[in-house]
């Protein structure tokens, strides 16, 4: 087997393949400013990739809650989320995404979605991909998340592909770490400050054909 052949792009949902990191931006604003915490939407770009719990001790800025607390802050946000959530439509798919989903799959290669987020299955109902996925993890599926390489191994193994036959698409500098730790290669969506770790850097997946992903190879 050719070492380098790709068999599966594994993307991360969340500012990837929608905007969804606005929308847990202000869900999370709004529960900062019931909350009287200060949190800006430069903060939230330390928010990507990062788990619910994780992003709500950022939020809190040392200040501590019970567990009991931190469980009803963090359902509240979810509650806010799950109502934005609600209008997605296929629209809202990040250009170049629809083309690239399609196109992928008539080069043979398997498409499987790794996220950190427990809505992830209704984000992608409601995105109208659902039939397009070969895998799906999400925020139920592993314990560890990124920077661990738990899930995307996790999605990996669903999928039947080994990790170096696998390409990750991800927009967190967590999540590049993760790819790197999984022994995948991995493209990086946004500015280099963010993801310059990863092999590729590119600003978004608009205009990117499966070749600009298969030619990969790394050079680490
Ligand atoms: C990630 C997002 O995909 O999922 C994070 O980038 C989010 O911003 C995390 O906190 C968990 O999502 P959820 O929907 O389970 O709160
Ligand atoms: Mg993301």
């Amino acid at each position: 087997m050719i070492p380098w052949a790709t068999r599966a792009v594994i993307f991360d949902l969340d500012g990837v393949l929608t905007d969804t990191a606005e929308l847990h931006f202000q869900a999370w604003k709004r529960l900062a400013d019931e909350e009287g915490l200060a949190f800006t939407r430069e903060d939230n770009e330390r928010l990507r990739g990062v788990s619910r719990h994780q992003s709500l001790e950022f939020l809190l800025q040392g200040r501590t809650v019970s567990e009991v607390e931190a469980e009803a802050l963090m359902s509240r946000k979810n509650k806010y989320y799950q109502q934005m959530i609600r209008r997605l439509t296929p629209a809202d798919l990040l250009p170049g995404v629809a083309p690239l989903l399609t196109e992928l799959r008539q080069a043979n290669l398997k498409i499987a979605i790794a996220s950190a987020s427990r809505n992830a299955d209704e984000v992608i109902e409601r995105l109208g991909i659902a039939d397009q996925v070969d895998a799906l993890g999400d925020g139920n599926s592993v314990e560890r998340q990124r920077p661990a390489p738990d899930l995307l191994l996790h999605v990996a193994r669903q999928l039947g592909v080994s990790p170096e036959q696998c390409v990750v698409v991800d927009d967190a500098a967590a999540g590049i770490e993760a790819a790197l730790a999984a022994g995948m290669r991995v493209v990086g969506l946004g500015p280099a400050s963010r993801v310059g770790n990863a092999d590729i850097v590119l600003a978004n997946l608009d205009g990117i054909h499966p070749e600009d992903i298969l030619a990969m190879k790394s050079e680490k």
